[in-house]
């Protein structure tokens, strides 16, 4: 299958750190299709050669695993071409038209990399040209708004023009091995399903701690909050993995049905939970890697006084019958810890303790996310026998963990999220982007947050640097009388 894949925003900084490289793996493990084209696009006014060069130089910044040989590269630059457009022009997406129907591919990709504010117009001017037919997909990278209001404002512009099974709205934790894993491990197995439900799981931790600041990325991040970089995409679709029913089947839709319903039972938020569950917080000075680092106000363009959220912590319910009552509680932040993505199942514990040590201590399951990718459950076991426990009249367990890591089973060279879900668009597959009703839906249950943190003017709570946040994200888990697994 011939296809194209045009790249708007192909200078930009995502195409040469995550698309390109991307590709260039799919190109090195032959998986993609051949007889492909990849035009970049941008505003410089530069030839093929020179755009090729340009990715090129910026391969070197890229990890040394994933770097081409100058012989690789010489063989994938041969399917790189360069379009230069100004993408407020309709001459220039008739010459890009031009370009693609001389070609005639079988598919054509439209990868929107460029700022939000451009989607609709980018949209309006390629179905002006003709180049919304149907063999023609288009992918959006987040952020897709900033609310529940311009979300829907660019969703419904591009309902005009394209229809749904059309767009890929990306969310890059989907494309995650891990999380293709939890998939598997739920719907493959039949071992976890009759346990996974409020009967026998007490509490689910969702963790996604980075350890890296706001980098370079100051001024947007500004506008933008962990709120709406993470919790509103990444974290909910973990959450809908772990809590949907089974799909009736591996469709697209079958799986997007189940996260949607998901998203619609998250319990609303009441002025009381907004003050009770949720914790903002924000980095300030301290260390990072053994090296001190500066506070979030003092990043490259961050307002000295920005209220601006690092960090969110908080607790929620899904209320249905698998799991009224359970505790779902979300954690992500920048310059924490360490980089570690991890969601823990935490079951209840025997209902009956005949053993010393059993008492109120539960299984627990742990998938790892990153930077291992595996999991990890916890039992107890009969510990080393000594004169103690013979002497005791109960016995003492002792804590054991039967431990998968996938990266040693399957080889850490396993396809990467960007390459995945690449792959997946070329051939047209939708399982692994975000359906718009989805997302809407999900900006809905984020909102009340958002509008409750801007009329409260204490502001976020700051941490230190290279901390888990806040302690009052540990004093609001632990009054439910449970703590964060790295507490336990
Ligand atoms: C992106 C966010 O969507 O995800 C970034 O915009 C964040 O702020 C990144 O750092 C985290 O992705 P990963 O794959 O490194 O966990």
């Amino acid at each position: 299958m011939s296809f194209d894949l045009v790249m708007f925003g192909g200078t930009g900084d995502l195409a040469w750190r995550k698309l390109m490289p991307a590709l260039f793996q799919a190109f090195r493990h032959g998986t993609l299709p051949e007889g492909g084209r990849i035009i970049g696009v941008g505003r410089d006014d530069l030839s093929h050669d020179q755009y090729r060069a340009l990715i090129q130089s910026r391969f070197e910044k890229v990890e040394l695993a994933k770097r081409p040989s100058a012989e690789e590269f010489a063989r994938f630059a041969a399917i790189l071409e360069f379009v230069r457009m100004d993408l407020s022009k309709s001459e220039d997406y008739a010459r890009l038209a031009e370009t693609l129907n001389a070609r005639n591919a079988d598919g054509i990709v439209m990868y929107v990399a460029t700022a939000p504010s451009l989607f609709t117009n980018v949209c309006e001017q390629l179905a002006a040209s003709g180049l919304n037919s149907p063999k023609v997909r288009i992918v959006l990278e987040k952020p897709l708004g900033h609310d529940l209001a311009s979300n829907r404002a660019i969703n419904q512009t591009v309902s005009r023009f394209f229809k749904e099974d059309q767009v890929y709205r990306i969310d890059h934790y989907l494309g995650k091995p891990s999380v293709q894993n939890l998939f598997a491990l739920r719907f493959g197995n039949a071992l976890f399903e009759p346990l996974w439900r409020r009967e026998h799981i007490a509490n689910i931790q969702i963790t996604i701690a980075e350890d890296l600041g706001v980098e370079s990325r100051g001024a947007f991040y500004e506008t933008t909050g962990a709120l709406r970089d993470m919790v509103q995409n990444h974290a909910l679709q973990l959450l809908c993995a772990i809590a949907m029913e089974p799909p009736i089947n591996a469709g697209a839709d079958a799986i997007r049905d189940e996260k949607l319903k998901v998203l619609r039972s998250l319990k609303p938020w009441t002025q009381e939970t907004l003050k009770q569950d949720v914790v903002r917080g924000q980095y300030s000075a301290g260390t990072s890697g053994g090296a001190k680092v500066p506070g979030y106000r003092e990043e490259t363009g961050v307002n000295p006084q920005s209220n601006t959220e690092t960090f969110v912590a908080l607790r929620t319910e899904i209320a249905n019958w698998r799991w009224a009552g359970v505790p779902f509680y979300i954690r992500t932040g920048k310059r924490l810890s360490g980089r570690d993505a991890r969601i823990v199942i935490n079951f209840r514990p025997t209902p009956h303790a005949i053993f010393n040590s059993n008492e109120g201590v539960g299984n627990r399951l742990v998938i790892n996310l990153q930077p291992k990718d595996g999991l990890e459950l916890h039992l107890l076991a009969q510990g080393q026998d000594n004169r103690q426990s013979r002497a005791s009249a109960t016995q003492s367990l002792a804590p054991v963990q039967l431990d998968l890591d996938f990266d040693k089973r399957f080889g850490s060279e396993r396809v990467g999220a960007y390459e995945r879900l690449l792959l997946d668009v070329i051939d047209g597959r939708l399982n692994l982007f975000v359906r718009s009703d989805e997302q809407e839906e999900a900006w809905r249950w984020v909102e009340p947050m958002l509008e409750h943190w801007a009329a409260d003017t204490s502001g976020p709570r700051l941490y230190a640097a290279g901390t888990w946040g806040p302690s009052a994200s540990s004093a609001m888990i632990a009054r439910d009388g449970f703590c964060w697994s790295e507490e336990s």
